[in-house]
């Protein structure tokens, strides 16, 4: 069969390389895809967000079945696009993607159907918005409504803050149209989960649970990121603690969405957080996350595009989706400066014979085919190994094997978790 993949990032190197895997595939594409993808599939130069494009690629090639990974073509209805032309997906329809793509959206389902989040007001008034500070407890969140690539969240510790974050999204526009509407929401504390799951609106499958490391430095500081490591299983999410988020969370979710005529089919993504009170809901995501997906994916066993033809064809209940035993550990490797401002165009050497995976995200191909870098987020370097200590030993030996000009990574991805464990035992 030939299958095309959305996107351009490392999720889509995980998923091209998973995909690669399968019998059933002949012949894999990407949509643009990127310099390290190009040697595992074909790349083709058409934008994510070109649903008019895709479509007609996908029929002039005679693509069989389609995976949408990215948040925005999700968002903005590619794979409505792709089924209006009998080509079947692997994603949510537009009416499905809004859990992600409004944050007004999902904490208002929440609140109708009692799903643990932190407890919010939202705005549409930016004067309202202020006046509400006045009063709110400190900490506090100020959310953007919709898509910002994944920035539009502000954490803010005075009163303050909270209001300059209202003012740059409701006045200066800082995450442009995102922010004509704003939800301000209570803080929460507590150790964060990824949990990526697969559902056809009918089952829901968790997979095996992740930990990101969003901030940019050593010890969760320094700004926000796309995610700089993961590691795969999260030590904090226990059978009990899974137990209660598929019976409070996941299957309350996949209800609601039924309940209110937007099944949601694709993989669902449950970023929670584990409060004294209980796990909550902090965001959904409609697609993959990133760099979860760096570890998530080489840890199952099952084949992906049968999974994904099952949730497309609602038998998801009948295959069974299994998980090695074993751990992962993604460390990124960025470009010095990410997430500001950064050089690119840097060769990137990696030794053949290396005991990790390399997951391209920012690279690109010169014209004597050689790799160079060509983003913030550069590499994602996965191992896998037999317990977290092994898998994160790993994986920072293999980083240590790759080389280009300006490389940065941190040195602590998966300390945190290491810890949990160590307090465990
Ligand atoms: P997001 O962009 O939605 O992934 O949020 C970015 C990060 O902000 C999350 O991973 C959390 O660490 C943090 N965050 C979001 N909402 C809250 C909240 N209500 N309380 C505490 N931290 C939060
Ligand atoms: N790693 C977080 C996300 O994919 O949104």
């Amino acid at each position: 069969m030939k299958v095309m993949v959305i996107g351009s990032g490392g999720r889509e190197h995980t998923i091209i390389k998973s995909l690669k895997k399968s019998p059933e595939i002949t012949e894999l594409y990407a949509l643009p895809g990127n310099g390290g993808i190009a040697r595992d599939a074909v790349c083709v130069n058409i934008k994510a967000t070109d649903l008019e494009g895709a479509v007609k690629f996908a029929k002039s090639s005679g693509i069989d079945y389609a995976v949408v990974a990215p948040d925005d073509p999700l968002v903005l209805g590619m794979v409505d696009a792709l089924n209006a032309e009998g080509i079947p997906c692997f994603g949510p329809n537009k009416n499905a993607a809004i859990i992600e793509g409004s944050k007004v959206f999902s904490k208002n389902l929440m609140k109708k159907y009692g799903i643990p989040t932190a407890s919010y007001e939202t705005f549409s008034d930016k004067e309202e918005a202020l006046s509400y500070l006045d009063t709110a407890a400190i900490p506090t969140v100020v959310k953007a409504d919709g898509l910002a690539l994944g920035k539009g969240v502000i954490i803010a510790n005075t009163r303050e803050e909270a209001k300059a974050a209202v003012v740059s999204m409701m006045e200066d526009k800082m995450f442009g149209e995102s922010g004509s509407n704003i939800v301000i929401e209570e803080f929460l504390t507590g150790p964060e989960v990824s949990v990526l799951s697969f559902t056809d609106g009918k089952a829901v499958v968790p997979m095996i649970s992740s930990m990101d490391h969003k901030r940019a430095l050593d010890g969760d500081n320094g700004l926000n990121t796309g995610g700089m490591g993961t590691i795969a299983p999260n030590p904090y999410y226990t059978e009990d603690i899974a137990k209660q988020c598929m019976e409070e969370i996941f299957l309350p979710t996949i209800n609601a969405m039924n309940a209110e005529g937007r099944t949601f089919k694709g993989c669902l993504y449950f970023g929670l957080m584990l409060t004294p009170n209980g796990p909550k809901v902090i965001e959904y995501n409609c697609r993959f996350g990133d760099p979860e997906t760096q570890v998530v994916l080489p840890l199952l066993e099952t084949d992906l595009f049968e999974i994904m033809r099952a949730v497309t064809e609602e038998r998801l209940s009948e295959i069974e989706v299994k998980f090695s035993e074993k751990s992962a550990c993604c460390v990124i490797m960025a470009s010095h400066g990410y997430p500001q401002k950064y050089e690119t165009g840097f060769e990137i050497t990696i030794p053949e014979g290396l005991d990790a995976e390399v997951f391209v995200a920012g690279g690109k191909l010169s014209d004597e085919g050689k790799l160079l870098t060509s983003g913030g987020r550069v590499l994602g370097i996965t191992a896998v190994g037999d317990g977290l200590p092994n898998a994160i030993e790993k994986s920072y030996a293999a980083v240590r094997q790759i080389h280009f000009e300006n490389a940065y990574s941190r040195s602590d991805i998966g300390a945190k978790a290491l810890a949990a464990l160590k307090q465990e035992a």
